[in-house]
């Protein structure tokens, strides 16, 4: 495998002889220990090439943010087929030519001292988007940046995805099972070590959970546990293709805040069944199956913990969660509270690639900069001089 882990054993061994906020004990689930309890989010960037390939920007993003302290590391959602990406501009793992290119951040994440982590997916009735720049709307099947989008059934998303959808066949979706587990198989050449499946945000797995998206009458519609078999069977597949020792994730679509969508109670069973097929963590979010949400509570600080809570207490797996965990306080006190095992950062690690190092002074940490490799925290340390040579501002003061 490409990478080298000393720099990470060493920063470990430095970190256990000392006393430090929650927020920053390593954590271990399988044979894999991070650094700390603190992700950066999987953030679909728009910046691969039109072949579905990262390149110097990923390279920049990524190493940056391992760099920056954080113990899991997060590229975009990764594609498992060309339609399965959200825009021509998205990478995608389904043919091997696309493994060096991944191979290349993840030594860059791993040489920082972070777990390199992928998330695989399938943006079905959402994909063959516009970049966000150039307008963020569906674009028609018959444009050369388009694409004849999938799904469970023929319902359009609707509002900026107003395109028809194609009904997946039993086939087809046998063939995207298949497609999960060989683009599984290439994350592992590529020196990943730790997958997350896509089950969330309204793409193809977050579709198939919901009757809003997903109204099928054969075994793989209609009751909750048929909605849920696509699920079950791409994650037996890509379970007999990823080694026990690395941790299998998903991230799930909670709730898609509608009377007639998922409902968080079905998402505590789902996680409980998913578990029994090998699933080692769920990492907690939201449908979005549709824009007509009844009062979803996106601006709320740390919305989603109360939830994950109650899937680790009542399902008793370890559980991830984001949105809204940026303030230092607030993702340490939901560690230190023992409500969830990981705090998974969107927004903030876009704002800030040295969230962790940043959050370890606010948090009055003695040692922030210990967080790093210690090649790389030794410059930071030895250095700076004062405050005035590097910047920072002073530490806060323990109360
Ligand atoms: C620019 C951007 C791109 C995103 N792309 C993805 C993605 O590819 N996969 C995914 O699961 N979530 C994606 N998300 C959601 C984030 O991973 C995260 O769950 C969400 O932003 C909430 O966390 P935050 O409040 O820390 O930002 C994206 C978010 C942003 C801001």
């Amino acid at each position: 495998m490409p990478g080298n882990t000393s720099g990470r054993d060493e920063n470990l061994k430095i970190q256990e002889s000392q006393s430090m906020p929650d927020l920053f004990t390593p954590y271990t689930l399988k044979s894999v220990t991070l650094r700390n309890r603190i992700a950066m989010s999987p953030m679909t960037m728009y910046r691969s090439t039109s072949d579905g390939k990262m390149n110097d920007f990923h390279m920049m993003l990524m190493g940056s943010r391992a760099a920056g302290g954080f113990g899991l590391v997060f590229p975009e959602q990764i594609a498992i087929t060309p339609d399965g990406r959200t825009s021509t501009a998205c990478a995608g793992l389904w043919e091997d030519e696309q493994i060096e290119s991944l191979a290349r951040v993840v030594k860059m994440i791993k040489d920082m001292g972070a777990v390199p982590a992928i998330q695989l997916g399938h943006t079905g009735r959402k994909g063959s988007e516009q970049k966000p720049w150039e307008g963020k709307r569906q674009i028609a099947p018959d444009h050369p940046d388009g694409w004849q989008v999938r799904g469970p059934s023929p319902v359009p998303y609707g509002g900026r995805f107003p395109y028809a959808v194609q009904e997946l066949t039993v086939a087809e979706i046998h063939e995207l099972h298949r497609a999960y587990a060989a683009a599984a198989k290439r994350a592992l050449e590529a020196g990943f070590e730790w997958l997350e499946m896509h089950f969330a945000h309204g793409y193809l797995g977050a579709s198939f959970f919901s009757p809003l998206a997903n109204q099928r009458s054969d075994a793989y519609g209609g009751t909750l546990d048929k909605r849920l078999r696509f699920h079950r069977e791409a994650m037996d597949a890509v379970r007999a293709v990823w080694p026990e020792r690395l941790p299998l994730t998903m991230r799930l679509g909670t709730d898609d805040f509608h009377e007639d969508g998922v409902q968080f109670d079905d998402a505590v069973w789902a996680v409980a069944q998913l578990k029994e097929h090998g699933l080692d963590l769920a990492d907690l979010s939201i449908g979005i199956n549709t824009d007509d949400m009844r009062d979803p509570p996106f601006s709320r600080a740390a919305f989603m913990v109360e939830r994950g809570s109650r899937v680790r207490r009542e399902v008793g797996i370890p559980v991830a969660v984001s949105w809204n965990l940026g303030q230092p306080a607030v993702a340490d006190r939901v560690i230190r509270e023992e409500l969830v095992d990981l705090v998974f950062l969107g927004r903030p690690a876009l704002a800030n690639p040295h969230w962790p190092i940043w959050a370890a002074r606010e948090l009055a940490h003695n040692d922030p900069f210990s967080l790093l490799p210690r090649d790389w925290s030794w410059w930071l340390k030895n250095r700076p001089g004062s405050e005035n040579s590097h910047g920072w501002p002073p530490p806060a003061i323990a109360s």
